[in-house]
């Protein structure tokens, strides 16, 4: 669950938890006058109380009592820590520890060396911890930066800045060295490059990373070897720039829509989010909103998954209308289960094909430009180029160009074009076994059936997640022109007549 939108219950709690702070023992000092504590000492410790009635629980605050770094509950009964912009309870950075705690099950936030998070059975249940810092404090900046500090340094030990979450605040710094910022439903990532910044779609946990869209810093020479690498920084002016590390010389911006107006001390956000759009937005307290002024991609049908697996979008209007490019009658998301595993390797026993092919035309993708390609081809040799190959899922053939586009990733949406010539290939998994000709026992046909509802209902879970703003914007729209044009442009014929689904777009 996210808490963009600034959630009235969390914002309510964390005010009645500021008299009655989440439960402390050990050291702490720094607490200020309304009892605020401000900064943890080496032997700090605190517990998550499992029945704790709020979401967030903090332990730590920025002296501008703007944000806090606590104990959050995400989705139904995760446990992280977070820091937490308290006007809209919106976590600025998590920790996100790649086995999640039990929000009903105690845990300890301890300062020892590092900050550690740790479940209810001690060092075993290490969830998380600051890697390779040696600390004596930490604090909350001002910024939101939570910083592990030696006395003797300045140089923080470690922080919060260099570790982001999903998204990136006023003056946190994205080098070439920075983890990727990572979506909070996993699937998406901002990286940067020597002279680029980009967004990819993560598929099989991280070995497939297909680039959906790219920013090149205007005056940042790629082919020049000597030229240090960009960094990325939100400035409160209303942009995103890109300066070259060391000298700080400004290669590139992204204006934002405010950045004419001359808006100033609106604190502000750059957050990936879960349909694997990069916003921003700044928090004013008259309007006490997040105000976004700034998305990289503007079109809903560019947007990678925007009527998920084996989804068409149609553009037209403002909005997204999906159909799916394997079932006629299913109009809505999701249209498929989200694949896992490429199509190598688990050939079905009896040596047969582990996919349908499925042909349509008048279909194309949103970022071709960014897939493999290969030039001069037919549409026969297009198909081929993929049939052939496990680790294609797709291709999509440009007619006149000769271009051929492959997808070494699983089949997310793709776009109808009104162009005959745009052909597509897709491969659609079988379902477990029940490809063979010969009949199951019923004991199989069980198991089949079962998965079928594990993978229907995982399907569903998936996406609903990413699709719910697509899923309003669907309930508002109805009687469709787009719809129409599609169906009186005829049905979508096989370019031969393998595939499994002909007429695949009568809705
Ligand atoms: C942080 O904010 C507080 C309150 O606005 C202010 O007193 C303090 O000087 C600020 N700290 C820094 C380092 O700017
Ligand atoms: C961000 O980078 C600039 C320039 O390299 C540096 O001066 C600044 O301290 C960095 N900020 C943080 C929070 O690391
Ligand atoms: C390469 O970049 C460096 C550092 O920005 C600059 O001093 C140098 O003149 C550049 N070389 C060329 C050939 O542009
Ligand atoms: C923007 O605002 C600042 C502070 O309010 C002011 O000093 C500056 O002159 C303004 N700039 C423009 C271009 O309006
Ligand atoms: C097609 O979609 C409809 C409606 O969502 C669904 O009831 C049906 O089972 C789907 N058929 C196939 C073959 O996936
Ligand atoms: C594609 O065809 C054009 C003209 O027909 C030719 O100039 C070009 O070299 C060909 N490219 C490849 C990769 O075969
Ligand atoms: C199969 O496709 C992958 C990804 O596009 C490519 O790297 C590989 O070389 C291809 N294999 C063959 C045998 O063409």
């Amino acid at each position: 669950m996210r808490l963009d939108k600034g959630d009235p219950a969390i914002a309510g709690v964390v005010a009645a938890l500021c008299v009655a702070s989440a439960v402390m023992v050990a050291v702490v000092d720094g607490a200020k006058g309304d009892g605020r504590v401000t900064q943890l000492s080496n032997g700090f410790t605190a517990r998550h109380s499992p029945d704790a009635p709020a979401p967030f629980e903090p332990v730590l605050y920025a002296a501008n009592g703007a944000f806090a770094f606590g104990f959050l509950r995400v989705g139904a009964a995760s446990l992280d820590l977070a820091v937490v912009h308290l006007a809209s309870s919106f976590p600025v950075w998590r920790a996100t520890p790649a086995r999640v705690g039990d929000w009903s099950r105690p845990a300890t936030l301890t300062f020892d060396t590092g900050l550690v998070l740790a479940g209810a059975d001690g060092a075993a249940g290490v969830l998380w911890q600051t890697l390779n810092a040696i600390g004596d404090t930490v604090v909350l900046l001002n910024s939101s930066n939570l910083v592990v500090r030696r006395f003797a340094e300045t140089r923080p030990a470690w922080q919060s800045f260099d570790n982001p979450s999903d998204t990136l605040v006023l003056d946190q710094n994205l080098t070439v060295s920075s983890p990727p910022l990572i979506s909070g439903n996993r699937r998406f990532a901002l990286r940067l490059a020597k002279t680029y910044m980009s967004l990819h779609m993560e598929f099989y946990g991280g070995r497939a990373t297909p680039m959906y869209w790219q920013h090149t810093a205007l005056e940042a020479q790629p082919e020049n070897a000597t030229q240090p690498p960009v960094y990325g920084c939100l400035d409160g002016r209303g942009f995103f720039g890109l300066y070259l590390q060391g000298s700080g010389e400004k290669v590139d911006v992204l204006s934002f829509d405010t950045f004419v107006q001359n808006l100033t001390g609106a604190f502000r956000r750059m957050t990936l989010e879960d349909d694997g759009n990069l916003r921003a937005y700044y928090w004013t307290d008259d309007a006490k909103a997040w105000t976004a002024d700034y998305k990289a991609i503007t079109a809903p049908c560019e947007l990678p998954t925007s009527c998920g697996a084996y989804g068409l979008c149609v553009p037209g209007g403002g909005e997204a209308k999906c159909q799916c490019l394997t079932n006629s009658t299913a109009t809505s998301p999701p249209c498929s289960a989200e694949e896992t595993t490429d199509l190598c390797g688990d050939g079905d026993s009896d040596g047969g094909q582990v996919f349908d092919e499925v042909r349509l035309k008048r279909v194309s993708v949103a970022y071709k430009e960014r897939l493999p390609f290969e030039a001069n081809a037919t549409a026969e040799q297009c198909e081929q180029a993929c049939a052939g190959n496990c680790s294609c899922w797709g291709a999509v053939h440009s007619g006149a160009s000769g271009y051929c586009y492959l997808l070494d990733f699983p089949v997310e949406t793709m776009v109808y074009e009104a162009d005959d010539r745009k052909v597509g290939y897709f491969k659609v998994r079988r379902p477990p076994r029940s490809s063979t000709r010969r009949g199951m026992s019923p004991g199989a046909k069980a198991v089949t059936a079962a998965l079928s509802l594990i993978l229907a209902s995982l399907a569903v879970a998936g996406a609903y997640v990413g699709h719910r703003l697509w899923q309003r914007r669907q309930r508002r729209r109805r009687a469709g022109g787009m719809e129409q044009e599609l169906t009186s442009s005829g049905p979508y014929k096989d370019l031969k007549s393998m595939g499994s689904s002909n007429s695949s777009f009568k809705s």
